[in-house]
């Protein structure tokens, strides 16, 4: 996608020309006026110094590299045309941090990135590998990039065969979800070989769906997250079971 890698000079011009909607329309199909010129603020504001290429194009996301103040960034920007927002709701009703949103599409996609900053922060504080949050502007969420010069670090998923030890790997895992549960009271649920990259230690990733402890959910959400792990680490020969991963959670 040439027209995205060449972002970066767009930006430059975005600087002078941000009321010039035509130069802003050039971009109209990778993003909404909107969205630029929310990217255009975080450039203002010396969070983005320069747009990277594509790390990731999904049905509810997009996630870019970028170049911030004090390192790589990762930049996930939520589209608010297609997003399944019936599926947002059902993660964001019973939440009450989020009890007094607006039900139009918009507002709902914007609820979500707010919500996905918010539980990294969490889970940030609790001691959770995740990427470090920065901040969100609109449906842009910007956090730490995980990886290096551009390359993310792989999925689970990806290197399921390469990893030496899964047991510990494992363990680790069962350690994070533990202090999630236990510190940041909140459960991930979306937690599987999709969700965690693999950066020397688990890094876990796409907290927007996460929910608070006493979402009416939470228990569901947990068990389903733990049926994911055990799954994939018996696949890879661990002997686990979910009702002992469980009991290690609580
Ligand atoms: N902080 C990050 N650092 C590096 N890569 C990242 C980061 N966050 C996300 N990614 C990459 O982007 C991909 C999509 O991110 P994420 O899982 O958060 O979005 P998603 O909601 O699943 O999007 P989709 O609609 O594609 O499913 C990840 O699988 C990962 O490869
Ligand atoms: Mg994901």
């Amino acid at each position: 996608m040439k027209r995205i890698q060449r972002i970066d000079e767009e930006m430059g011009r975005l600087r002078v020309r941000v009321k010039d909607t035509e130069d802003l329309k050039v971009w109209g199909d990778v993003f909404d006026v909107p969205t630029l010129k929310a990217l255009y603020q975080l450039a203002n504001k010396g969070i983005i110094k320069a747009m990277g290429g594509v790390v990731s194009t999904g049905k509810e996301a997009n996630v870019f590299h970028a170049i911030g103040k004090e390192g790589e960034l990762a930049i996930k920007i939520y589209k608010i045309a297609t997003s399944d927002f019936k599926v947002m709701q059902e993660y964001l009703i019973g939440d009450p941090r989020f009890k007094n949103i607006k039900h139009s599409k918009k507002d709902i996609v914007l609820a979500w990135a707010r919500k996905e900053l918010r539980n990294l922060s969490r889970a940030y504080d609790a001691g959770v590998r995740v990427p470090k949050p920065i901040v969100v502007e609109r449906n842009i969420l910007v956090m730490e990039f995980i990886g290096k010069d551009g390359v993310p670090a792989p999925l689970l998923k990806d290197i399921a065969y390469e990893i030496e030890d899964p047991a510990e790997l494992l363990a680790q895992i069962v350690d994070y979800m533990k202090a999630l549960y236990n510190k940041a009271k909140l459960v991930h649920a979306d937690l599987s070989e999709f969700n965690i990259l693999y950066d020397g230690v688990p890094v876990f990733i796409d907290m927007g769906p996460s929910v608070t402890r006493d979402h009416p959910n939470a228990e569901a959400f947990l068990l389903r997250d733990v049926k994911n792990v055990v799954r994939f680490f018996r696949k890879l020969g661990v002997e686990c079971s979910e009702e002992e991963v469980i009991a290690r959670i609580r």
